[in-house]
């Protein structure tokens, strides 16, 4: 098995066929599963939450509880959601193994804190950093961390194109940590396809987010009736 961890995002599921489709990422062999969370403030779309049913029913909730029964693969949160703070001790109490937080101020005031929070609760702990924001943003908590994402895309959705910039971050992002002596997992998400993985990895990543090149939605299920 390779050392590069593929992490596919459930946000390109058919989600009346989540539990099928994750499956079949986790038997085709990938590490982590990614799970975007948006709360239409920070990004502009809204995602899943940690459960639904109270814990009864996760066969029928598209949540992060469910991902957690029917899944051995560790499952990866994303939190793009204003406040994630407040949002971290369900998370991991629903099966999070991974969860990262943006490092705006928009989205978390105290980050360091909410480091913290989310390794004292027993999940590694990751900082995300949108295209626009420099590393400089992240470079008092690397000693803390478990993992960096890149944003190679403006968060919200998937499908977007590649942001070409990205990679000299990634470089930039991987002598910064050996410079600091430290190892967190560099991973990228947004527009990460085949043909761009190879340069990607090249710069520095050892984990990839695919979604349109991870789950595909092979066709729209049904149509809802009107
Ligand atoms: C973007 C999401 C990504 C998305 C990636 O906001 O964080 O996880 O699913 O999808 P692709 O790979 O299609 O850009």
């Amino acid at each position: 098995k390779s050392d590069i961890i593929v992490s596919p995002s459930i946000l390109s599921a058919n989600f009346s066929k989540l539990g099928e489709q994750v499956k079949a990422v986790e038997v085709a062999g990938c590490d982590w599963i990614h799970v975007d969370v948006m709360d239409g403030r920070f990004v502009p779309n809204i995602t899943i939450g940690p459960s639904l049913s109270g814990r009864g029913k996760y066969y029928f909730e598209p949540s992060v509880f469910l991902l957690s029964k029917l899944l051995v693969m560790k499952i990866s949160l994303l939190q793009m959601i204003v406040e994630p703070e407040q949002r971290v001790p369900d998370f991991i109490k629903a099966g999070a193994d991974i969860v990262s937080v943006h490092c705006e101020q928009s989205s978390t005031i105290h980050l360091h804190r909410t480091v913290n929070q989310i390794k004292s609760l027993g999940a590694k702990a990751g900082v995300v950093l949108n295209p626009a924001t420099p590393l400089s943003a992240i470079e008092y908590v690397l000693d803390v961390v478990d993992l960096v994402l890149i944003m190679s895309v403006n968060p919200g959705f998937g499908g977007q194109s590649f942001i070409e910039s990205q990679v000299k971050k990634i470089s930039e992002l991987r002598r910064l940590c050996a410079e600091k002596g430290v190892n967190p997992w560099i991973e990228v998400d947004g527009g990460v396809t085949p043909s761009n993985a190879y340069k990607v990895i090249e710069a520095g990543a050892n984990a990839l987010v695919a979604g349109s090149a991870g789950i595909k939605t092979s066709k729209r299920p049904v149509a809802l009736p009107v």
